[in-house]
């Protein structure tokens, strides 16, 4: 085989992977490719707006129970890593009641003990689990499993509904304990 031809086989094969990455991308809502020089739409931008602010701006409708988020924790492989339950396993417990020992980048932090948005779980368990395939829980589900933990962590009550309204009106055990350095910045 030619040069010229063996580089063409490579520059196929690694066109053959994008095009599978991409087809990946749509599945988990993330729109069509945008080539180098394509003009974005509105659509190709909203796909990737999914910010959640602190005060609950951006969450989008539906709702979600701790009772529907416990079975999902099975159901969506959650416990393979974070242990049955959410207690723990080969990654970290987002159930438990560990005080915050320690400081800097060491520090036990979790999400009972150091978070300081609930909605912030919302933003994280979308965008980024469950670790293998993220971005492939629906809206609901997302509120099913914040449910479960918040309530599994006492800080809601086990049959508190979720949604885009109760959600951010959760107050995280840390919430005030966060010091702004330079506040005349803001
Ligand atoms: C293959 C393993 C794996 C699976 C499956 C998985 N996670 Fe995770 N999860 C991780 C890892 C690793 C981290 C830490 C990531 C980091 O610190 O950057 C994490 C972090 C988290 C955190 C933040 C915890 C903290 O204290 O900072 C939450 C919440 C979470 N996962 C929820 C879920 C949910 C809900 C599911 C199921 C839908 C899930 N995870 C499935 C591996 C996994």
């Amino acid at each position: 085989m030619s040069t010229f031809k063996a580089l063409s086989l490579v520059a196929l094969m690694a066109l053959g992977a994008a095009g599978a990455a991409f087809a990946a991308d749509a599945k988990n809502g993330l729109g069509a490719p945008v080539g180098l020089g394509d003009k974005i739409t509105e659509t190709d931008i909203k796909a990737w707006d999914i910010t959640i602010l602190p005060d609950g701006t951006n969450l989008p409708p539906g709702s979600g129970t701790a009772a529907v988020g416990a079975k999902l924790f099975g159901e969506k492989g959650c416990n393979q890593c974070h242990g049955d339950g959410a207690l723990g396993g080969r990654n970290g417990a987002l159930i438990t009641d560990q005080p915050l020992k320690g400081g800097g980048i060491e520090a036990n932090k979790t999400v009972k003990n150091f978070w300081a948005y609930s909605t912030t779980l919302y933003d994280y368990i979308r965008r980024a689990m469950p670790w293998p395939a993220p971005r492939t829980l629906s809206n609901e589900e997302v509120y099913s499993l914040v449910a479960f933990i918040l309530a599994g962590n006492k800080i809601i009550d086990e049959k508190t509904v979720m949604d885009a309204r109760s959600l951010p009106q959760v107050k995280m055990p840390n919430r005030d304990n966060f010091i702004i350095k330079f506040p005349d910045k803001i």
